[in-house]
């Protein structure tokens, strides 16, 4: 088998390189589904994942069980474009029946998108602190409303949250990924940050073993939110029984994968939580 090429800014696909880095579809739906089971008593077959990009998550939901079906809202056509080549090409035949990509606004989801599903979705995702992109109290309340309008009655909203110290800060974190020939290093730059309005800029650069890097290959503006103004939030839009679940400790003192619900987190630098919200 021909050796594949070494990596380089030139023959990468951002995309690839933002999945490997920061994605984990696999644990992700993990979470989710085992959650919507202990909260609800029985198995989600409908998904929405909102700011899907490449749509990793819904195309790993329809994956699980022949019963389950998912669209994606993303505002980007190439991205998605990007996720039908990558992922949703590469599923069944049968698969592919079950799964949708819509360009949409996820703050007017649209009667296509229950069309789509085939009903309204049990499950809502908006991962990977997409919904930070809305600034002000009154829009992303507005988001949380729509959401929770478009769920089933027997819906739940998951979204993810990160915080800690870390997040105030302009620093840059590196990690190297993968292997000597298709191996990269990714670089979480948290450019700026301004205390009186709570807004940061954050981009992810790719270096390569050769060659330029890939600079701001992605840039995210947002408003930092705390954990606290997001559930209060979430209350606000009518959702009941929201839960936090915090990530356990590996033996290093990283996280280890493990998110269990509790209402006592630690003021660590750094930690990624999920959130579920039933409608
Ligand atoms: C941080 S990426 C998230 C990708 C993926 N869901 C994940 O978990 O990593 C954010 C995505 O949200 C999309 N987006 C931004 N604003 C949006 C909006 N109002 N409606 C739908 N998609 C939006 C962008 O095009 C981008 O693909």
């Amino acid at each position: 088998m021909p050796r594949l090429p070494i990596l380089t800014r030139a023959n990468a696909d951002k995309h690839d390189l933002y999945e490997r880095a920061v994605q984990s579809p696999e644990a992700e739906i993990d979470f989710v589904d085992a959650t919507y089971r202990k909260l609800k008593g029985k198995k989600a077959a409908l998904l929405r994942e909102d700011f899907c990009g490449t749509a990793a998550s819904a195309c790993e939901w329809v994956r699980r069980r022949t019963t389950n079906r998912a669209i994606g809202l993303d505002l980007d056509a190439p991205t998605l474009a990007n996720g039908m080549q990558r992922h949703v090409a590469k599923l069944t035949p049968e698969a592919q029946t079950r799964i949708e990509l819509l360009k949409r606004n996820v703050l007017d989801p649209g009667a296509a998108s229950v069309k789509a599903l085939g009903g309204s979705p049990q499950i809502v995702l908006a991962m990977n602190f997409s919904y930070w992109l809305f600034k002000t109290r009154e829009i992303l309340r507005g988001y949380f409303e729509t959401v929770r309008r478009s769920l089933a009655k027997d819906g739940v909203f998951f979204l993810d949250h990160y915080g800690g110290s870390d997040a105030y800060d302009e620093v840059k974190e590196r990690r190297r990924i993968g292997g000597p020939r298709r191996g990269f290093t990714y670089v979480w730059d948290q450019a700026s940050y301004n205390p009186i309005t709570g807004e940061k800029t954050n981009h992810i650069h790719f270096e390569f073993r050769k060659g330029p890097p890939m600079m701001r290959a992605f840039t995210y503006h947002w408003r930092l939110w705390s954990l606290v103004e997001v559930q209060e939030l979430l209350r606000e839009a009518g959702f009941r029984n929201i839960s936090v679940y915090w990530e356990g400790d590996d033996e290093k003192g990283g996280g280890n994968g493990i998110f269990r619900k509790t209402t006592k987190g630690e003021a660590c630098r750094c930690y990624i939580a999920y959130i579920s919200a039933e409608k």
